[in-house]
């Protein structure tokens, strides 16, 4: 048992050792400089770029190819979050009924830029945790009977597949898989191996919209498009698309959409959301109940009503937004095409497997390279204990390497020196 001296001088400790973390935090962000105008774009695009990485806290020395897992929130975003707490938390909200938490609210505020960046209206948009929530949220909330199917790739993420396989044990539903060649070469590849799987039983298509495995960008529109015209419902797990890539959600014409913003969008960690068409929304049940859950003139937001949340990371979001309008989206997507077809060519001149796909409209920010006899958790090891460098991969032999567009071409040729010299100390030919 602890005794009362020694609890104290703990407790005292690591109360000054939270206020020295936080000062140092907000110290940090203070020292880091305004946006930089977009003239210095035209003048020297390098050092824009080099403008905007000082936005991030990663620090200076670490290279994140890492952005596909979870993305790092820079300056801007922080910056609002803390001026939510500074806000919410006086309690002084002008409504005697407001509270910071409070989670029976429709969030226009927040919910109108979200609507207006990925293309829909606003009543059809709940903001959630993530994409593994709004998946579940979809799963769970369709109808389906024992026997009927769902199709899905083999490269969905567990938060998107499992959903479905929970259904399977509790219903009896049936998941059914297609296997994506590696890499895709072509969209029909695709549509032709869903139109084939697809039976008389099939009740929902799902997939990624970009797959965590490959990075492989799929022809959502076409599928969509595919699964409407054989009376099935479309289900697209869009963790890695907005802030990535330009998504117009009404154009893409899906059913249902979830996602993660805090990847490529670099907004708050549980800032996700689900998208449900208008005319689908009544055909969904609730995963969450409280007051309102069935109540359809709420639309979406009566998927949003999961009890008291977090709203300062709403404040992020919003934030998260602005900034990619601000530096542009077309600029943001152009500059992650561009350093991932650099890294994707480099890796390729060093021998690797290619299983990112080389229609570039089915890649952008995120390649896949097979790299044998390379073990890629020895790979990442190294790379991170000894070098800084954040990879991902696969077992046993897949490198996945994402380029955000903070990332800088020396970051790259850094990494590539690296994988270089590991392969010579390793005496891989
Ligand atoms: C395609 C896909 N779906 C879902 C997820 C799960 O995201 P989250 O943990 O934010 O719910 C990921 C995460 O990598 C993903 O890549």
């Amino acid at each position: 048992m602890l005794d009362r001296r020694h609890f104290l001088s703990t407790t005292v400790a690591g109360f000054a050792a939270s206020l020295a973390l936080r000062g140092n935090l907000f110290a940090q962000l203070e020292k880091i400089p305004p946006m930089p105008d977009h003239s210095l774009l035209d003048k020297n695009e390098d050092a824009y770029w080099a403008e905007i990485r000082r936005q991030f806290l990663i620090p200076e020395d670490e290279i994140y190819l890492n952005n596909g897992t979870v993305g790092s929130s820079p300056a801007p975003v922080l910056r609002a979050i803390f001026d939510g707490y500074a806000t919410t938390e006086k309690m002084d909200a002008q409504d005697p009924e407001d509270y910071p938490i409070w989670g029976y609210a429709a969030w226009n505020e927040f919910r109108d830029p979200l609507a207006e960046f990925v293309g829909c209206k606003r009543d059809e948009i709940a903001l959630l945790r993530n994409a593994t929530e709004a998946n579940s949220y979809i799963a769970n909330g369709v109808d389906m009977q024992a026997g009927d199917e769902v199709l899905m790739t083999d490269q969905e993420h567990p938060g998107g597949e499992h959903p479905w396989n929970l259904k399977a044990k509790r219903y009896g539903i049936v998941v059914k898989r297609i296997t994506l060649p590696r890499p895709v070469k072509e969209a029909a590849q695709v549509l032709n191996l869903v139109n084939d799987a697809i039976t008389p039983r099939t009740r929902v298509l799902f997939f990624s919209h970009i797959t965590t495995f490959s990075g492989v960008v799929l022809p959502a529109k076409d599928l969509c498009a595919l699964a409407r015209t054989k009376g099935i419902l479309s289900a697209v797990d869009g963790a890695h698309v907005p802030g990535m890539m330009r998504l117009d959600l009404h154009e893409l014409g899906c059913d249902m959409y979830s996602s993660s913003p805090h990847k490529w969008l670099l907004a708050p960690k549980g800032s996700g959301f689900l998208y449900v068409r208008d005319e689908v929304i009544d055909r969904l049940w609730n995963t969450i109940a409280t007051e309102g859950w069935n109540d359809p003139k709420l639309r979406a937001e009566r998927f949003q009503r999961i009890g008291s949340s977090n709203v300062p990371a709403l404040w992020g979001l919003r934030a998260s937004i602005k900034l990619a309008n601000d530096v542009g989206l077309d600029r943001i997507e152009r500059r992650h095409r561009a350093l991932a077809d650099y890294i994707l060519a480099e890796m390729q001149k060093r021998g690797a497997e290619s299983w990112t796909s080389p229609d570039p409209a089915l890649r952008c920010a995120i390649v896949s390279v097979n790299v044998p006899p390379i073990q890629r958790m020895e790979l990442e090891n190294w790379m991170w204990t000894a070098h800084k460098i954040k990879i991902r991969g696969g077992d046993p032999h897949k490198l996945r390497l994402s380029t955000p567009y903070y990332l800088q071409k020396k970051d790259i040729d850094r990494f590539l020196t690296k994988f270089d010299e590991y392969r010579r100390e390793k005496k891989i030919a």
